[in-house]
């Protein structure tokens, strides 16, 4: 029913929109750019129906959400240049990627199996408040499905996911209206990944000089196509597999299985693609470790999340 979802701002809400997340329940909030879809960044399935309710047909790395600068340094390397940053433009709406530390807090699908995490510490006083209530890491693309025009309102989140989130906080029309900037800070040159809400020129006055942006031609041209670069197992992959051959490890999804005793991850023994999404990345890691020449990848069915773990499989197939 049209305005169910949404909800005033106060302490009760607050409250329950982090209790909401604590349990993997989805929750858009207002950020000072555009509305975000929020899910524990620590929940593999939180994360996984996060990309479900989107509608993604790939899953594209996630922006973590913390309450404090502090917090991000138990999920990330920060650098000298983040650090300039981060004390510069945050709380604010500046998203920084950087080198993931290996402690696994966050889920890999999270950030689609990267080495990197893009992290950001937001201004709005209601993701403040939601951020310090849930006291979790917390994922948050733009709360719209995949395709549609970032939300600035209540209304436009209720508009397109209004029946797949547990709740919207309705913080009234977002300031900025406009995504944050992500800037890669992994070294020691600042590169613009995506424009957004701080300028370039704003970004200059800190660093002095006027940072590239990906894609032009003045950026690190040692490593081009940095939106393109995806996690991909040095393993290579047979798709479709309906047998194991020799030498090959195997990614199953579902029953029955292959006759095979060698090294095996069962993506989701019940085939539920949710589930399957969420062990995703971290079941290539492991079969890529397990020395095996090939992975066999059982056939997974084009539907719901099963189209993006088949573009992410496809792509991880081709000879790089
Ligand atoms: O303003 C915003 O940033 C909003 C609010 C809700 O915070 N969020 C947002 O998220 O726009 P999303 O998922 O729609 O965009 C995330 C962007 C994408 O361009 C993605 O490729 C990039 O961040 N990104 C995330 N992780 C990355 C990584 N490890 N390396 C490079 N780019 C990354
Ligand atoms: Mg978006």
């Amino acid at each position: 029913m049209a305005g169910m979802t949404i909800v005033a701002v106060t302490g009760d809400s607050i409250a329950a929109a982090a209790a909401a997340l604590r349990h993997g329940a989805l929750v858009a909030f207002p950020t000072e750019t555009v509305y975000g879809l929020g899910a524990d960044a620590t929940n593999g399935l939180a994360i996984a129906a996060l990309y479900a309710a989107k509608g993604r047909p790939a899953f594209n790395p996630l922006i973590i959400h913390a309450a404090e600068p502090e917090a991000v340094v138990a999920l990330a390397h920060v650098t000298p240049l983040a650090e300039r940053l981060v004390a510069a433009f945050w709380p604010g709406p500046l998203t920084l990627v950087l080198e993931k530390r290996a402690t696994r807090i966050i889920a890999e699908l999270a950030t689609a199996g990267l080495d990197t995490i893009a992290v950001r510490v937001p201004a709005h006083p209601v993701a403040q408040a939601l951020l310090h209530a849930a006291d979790l890491p917390i994922a948050a693309p733009s709360a719209n499905r995949s395709g549609h025009i970032s939300p600035t309102t209540a209304a436009h989140v209720e508009a397109d996911l209004g029946d797949r989130v547990a709740m919207i906080l309705d913080g009234g029309p977002t300031p900025l209206g406009l995504e944050s900037t992500v800037v890669d800070a992994t070294g020691t040159e600042a590169v613009v990944l995506r424009p957004g809400a701080v300028a370039r020129d704003d970004l200059a006055r800190v660093l002095g000089r006027l940072p590239a942006v990906a894609g032009e031609e003045e950026a690190r041209p040692a490593s081009p196509g940095m939106l393109q670069r995806h996690y991909a197992p040095a393993t290579p992959l047979r798709l479709e597999a309906r047998q194991v051959r020799a030498g090959e490890a195997l990614l199953a999804f579902g029953a029955p299985l292959p006759q095979y005793s060698g090294p095996m991850v069962n993506l989701s023994a019940s085939g539920d693609l949710v589930e399957a999404a969420a062990n995703l990345f971290a079941a290539l890691r492991t079969l890529d470790a397990s020395g095996a020449a090939r992975i066999a990848v059982m056939p997974i069915p084009e539907q719901g999340l099963g189209e993006a773990i088949n573009d992410r499989l496809r792509r991880a197939s081709r000879p790089a």
